[in-house]
């Protein structure tokens, strides 16, 4: 379970996040919209941790964010995947080692990293590339490198950062049929976007943003 309680977030004098609620259940797919600026990818690093609110109270799964020193937030990110907006991936490891970095760090046997690395390289289309480094790969495959190195892990809650941006739009089918099959398979997801198309024909919750806040539909 995700809570925020009256979060606000400045830059520079200027609300990205303003007096925030929200709440999303355990094991829920929701969609955050908005246009540009409306503070997406701000909301979703406030989850994630990497930013913190001038105000206000974050709960995951009870517990509260500015409660907790380092070691244990870093243990807390480890069950948050995160697909990044601009994918952040190492420009010097193959797409192969961009993958498993992220078991090795949450101590995965290595034997298990080999085959689930090869799995998720797979499922998001890739297997073909693994020897690969990202700058020989085109934007949409390296998007797709940053969805399985989120999603190797299997973890509780995926959060994503407009992972269709640079995908054609029977990709993009492709990989919301992917982030279902991972939320039935109990993991919350929380993908920022301003796609429209992503969200045509589903009756998932929109948690639609202006200015930092949720607007009323
Ligand atoms: N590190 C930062 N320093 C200064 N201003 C920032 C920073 N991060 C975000 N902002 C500002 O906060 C506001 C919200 O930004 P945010 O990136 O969350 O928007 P977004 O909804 O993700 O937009 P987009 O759809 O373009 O990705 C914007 O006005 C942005 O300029
Ligand atoms: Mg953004």
């Amino acid at each position: 379970m995700i809570q925020l309680f009256h979060i606000n977030k400045n830059f520079g004098g200027k609300p990205a996040i303003l007096d925030l609620n929200l709440k999303i259940r355990a094991g829920e797919f929701v969609f955050v919209t908005g246009p540009s600026g409306a503070g997406k990818t701000t909301l979703l690093r406030l989850i994630f941790g990497s930013d913190i609110p001038d105000s206000g109270q974050i709960l995951i799964n009870g517990i509260n964010l500015s409660r907790i020193n380092r070691s244990k937030l870093t243990f807390l990110r480890r069950k948050i995947g995160f697909i990044f907006q601009d994918f952040r991936l190492l420009p010097k490891k193959t797409v192969f080692d961009n993958v498993a970095l992220a078991l090795e760090v949450v101590g995965e046997r290595a034997n298990n990293i080999k085959k689930s690395t090869r799995q998720t390289l797979k499922l998001v289309g890739l297997a073909e590339k693994e020897k690969a480094f990202p700058l020989q790969l085109s934007g949409g495959e390296q998007q797709r490198v940053a969805i399985a190195r989120a999603i190797v892990k299997k973890p509780l809650i995926l959060l994503a950062d407009e992972p269709t941006g640079n995908l054609d739009p029977i990709l993009t089918q492709d990989i919301m049929v992917l982030f279902r099959s991972i939320h039935l398979k109990g993991t919350t997801v929380v993908i920022a976007t301003h796609n429209q198309e992503l969200m045509n024909n589903t009756a998932l919750r929109k948690i639609p943003l202006q200015k930092g806040n949720i607007i009323d539909c």
